[in-house]
């Protein structure tokens, strides 16, 4: 079995969200698995360190989750138009990854949630992007052959999956909002696969 990182950080559970539903896509492809993994919070008070395992929900990710998976699927909550800086602290820290090549070669894919419609979906993933270009990772995004694309009234890009949760992130995924996740973790997983899973691990 080859894994597929899915990294993500969410705060209210939205973006955690599509993050379970890009693994059910991953797992769709024979072969292939998900790996859910988080980060810590950061706060200006940086004294103290996190426990090392979280209370709930996905472990906190490590540098050799992302040197041992085929490809990484990477989400965060829209910040400001960018991505939450637990995400960035994280990815900040993967300096030895780049200086090893590690993830060169690699297929990626980005996914966001925001509260309101034109608060910066793309922006946010287009910025996410950017670290994993500096690492040489492969960007995939989302074909319009996924008609949902052309209809979508929430979240939906070709730049990667995205949600729509409405001022008070009350809104649940919308099924093309659903169907567009899934479709990414497959298209990674198919991309990874066809790659020849983790070729630098
Ligand atoms: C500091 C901060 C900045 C935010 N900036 C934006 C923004 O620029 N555009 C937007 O639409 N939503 C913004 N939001 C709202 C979150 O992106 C939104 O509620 C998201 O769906 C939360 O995802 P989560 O449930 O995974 O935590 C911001 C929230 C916070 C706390």
């Amino acid at each position: 079995m080859a894994e597929i990182l899915v990294l993500y950080y969410s705060r209210h559970g939205s973006t955690a969200a599509m993050a379970r539903l890009i693994a059910r896509g991953i797992e769709e492809v024979p072969g292939m698995q998900a790996r859910l993994r988080t980060v810590p919070e950061v706060s200006p008070v940086s004294e103290a360190t996190e426990e090392s395992i979280p209370a709930e929900g996905a472990p906190y990710v490590e540098l050799a989750d992302l040197k041992e998976c085929a490809g990484l699927a990477l989400g965060s909550p829209t910040r400001f138009g960018n991505m939450a800086s637990p995400l960035k602290y994280f990815l900040d820290t993967t300096s030895p990854l780049w200086l090893s090549g590690s993830l060169i070669g690699k297929p990626a894919a980005v996914f966001t949630s925001t509260s309101s419609l034109h608060g910066g979906q793309e922006s946010t993933l287009l910025s996410m992007m950017l670290p994993l270009l500096h690492h040489g990772m492969l960007i995939s995004g989302l074909p319009y052959s996924e008609t949902d694309l052309l209809h979508t009234d929430g979240g939906g890009t070709p730049y990667g999956a995205s949600h729509h949760g409405g001022p008070d992130n009350s809104r649940p995924l919308s099924e093309a909002e659903h169907r567009l996740c899934i479709a990414l973790g497959r298209r990674l997983a198919e991309t990874a696969r066809a790659l020849g899973g983790n070729i630098n691990g």
